[in-house]
């Protein structure tokens, strides 16, 4: 199984091959854009497209040659059909169409949330046996923050989604807030390493929904920035030294040079706010419709504070949690070819007369 994924600004081309005895990963190229799109502080579609048009060709010699097979041998062709970018979806499900058609050889459109939601599952070797028990699945990424019921292979119900910014966009946006790089998630995560959770009450939106909210907690970020509300450490209120003056320069901007712990308590406090909601709700959801399994993927779940939060917070409820390896948690297009070779070996397949869905729902 030969995939690609061109969904976003991530150029991906993954070869899994399985035979009797299981499955293996022989390939799995990545090229990533940021580079290009940083400077316009978004993606640009426009940009996107064509550097997907310029390194898929290359990353298809790549991973042809680390597999050490030749098109010509590969059984079926997958590409991720939605959501995305539309004029970036199309370059790979073309570029899928055409060596399918060309080789007259199977085509598969995987859906790219289905794509994380089974990473948890996969091994980059395995011995054939892959069953996807029922879970409630948390895909956290840039651009989805939902909450699934998979019942199995196929069978999924969503049960909650971000009804403004996704939890990585929330990420992104305050990372660039505090003159973080991009992605902000790595970023944030890095500076909040030894920093107290508790220095500042941001809010947990939406409790009690299986929605989720994180635009006032990226609004509440932004009004602390100049003017704030904290509890103070016990050490600050020791020195004696009200926050307020420590985060308020004379000039009324952020001064970070007065209170070193700043930055990182900042950090801390945000990424805190996030993962109790997410932790919260994801195992209110497993305990209401009786789970025993909690599944999480998606770029933010590389969190390594999230995950052992939801590790532990699963464990004490006796609920089994798995997430995927950290780089498979990022996009990519081994959980696509993993995606497709589920599919595949259940009987689906597509037409390659499917069209490219940029709003392509889970069902
Ligand atoms: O899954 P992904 O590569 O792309 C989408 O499908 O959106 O996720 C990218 C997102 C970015 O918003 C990035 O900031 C976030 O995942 N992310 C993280 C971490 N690593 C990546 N968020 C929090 N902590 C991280 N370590
Ligand atoms: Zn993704």
């Amino acid at each position: 199984m030969l995939a690609l994924e061109t969904s976003c600004d991530e150029t991906a081309v993954a070869i899994l091959r399985e035979d009797r005895s299981g499955h293996e990963l022989l390939a799995s190229e990545v090229a990533s854009q940021v580079a290009a799109h940083e400077k316009y502080g978004g993606i640009v579609p426009e940009i996107a497209s064509r550097n997907h048009l310029v390194y898929a060709p290359r990353l298809l010699d790549r991973a042809a040659s680390a597999a050490r097979t030749r098109m010509s041998e590969i059984d079926a062709f997958a590409a991720t059909s939605g959501p995305g970018l539309a004029s970036s979806l199309m370059i790979g499900a073309s570029i899928a169409k055409g060596l399918a058609i060309g080789f007259g050889k199977g085509y598969l459109g995987i859906n790219h949330l289905e794509g994380h939601l089974l990473s948890p599952f996969f091994e980059a070797e395995n011995n054939g046996d892959t069953d996807i028990k029922p879970n409630v699945s948390l895909i956290v990424s840039g651009g989805h923050t939902m909450l699934v019921l998979v019942g199995g292979l196929t069978i999924y119900k969503v049960i909650g989604r971000t009804v403004d910014d996704a939890a990585g966009e929330a990420f992104d946006k305050v990372a660039k807030m505090l003159g973080l790089g991009y992605p902000g998630g790595p970023e944030i995560e890095k500076h909040a390493r030894g920093g107290d959770p508790k220095r500042v009450d941001f809010p947990r939106s939406m409790p009690g929904s299986e929605n989720f909210s994180f635009s006032g907690l990226k609004t509440a970020v932004r009004y602390l920035l100049p003017r704030i509300r904290v509890t103070p450490t016990e050490a600050q209120q020791s020195r004696g030294t009200p926050l307020n003056d420590a985060i308020t320069g004379a000039s009324g901007s952020l001064d970070f040079a007065r209170d070193d712990k700043l930055l990182s308590d900042l950090c801390t406090s945000f990424q805190q706010a996030i993962i109790d909601v997410l932790v919260t709700k994801t195992i209110a959801a497993a305990q209401k419709y009786r789970v025993d399994l909690v599944t999480v993927s998606g770029g933010v779940s590389c969190n390594q504070e999230l995950r052992r939060q939801m590790c532990d917070a699963t464990s004490r409820k006796g609920i089994e949690f798995k997430s995927a390896e950290p780089w498979m948690c990022t996009d990519n297009a081994a959980m696509i070819a993993f995606a497709a070779l589920l599919r595949l070996r259940a009987g689906f397949e597509s037409h390659v007369t499917e069209e490219i869905d940029p709003n392509l729902a889970l069902v």
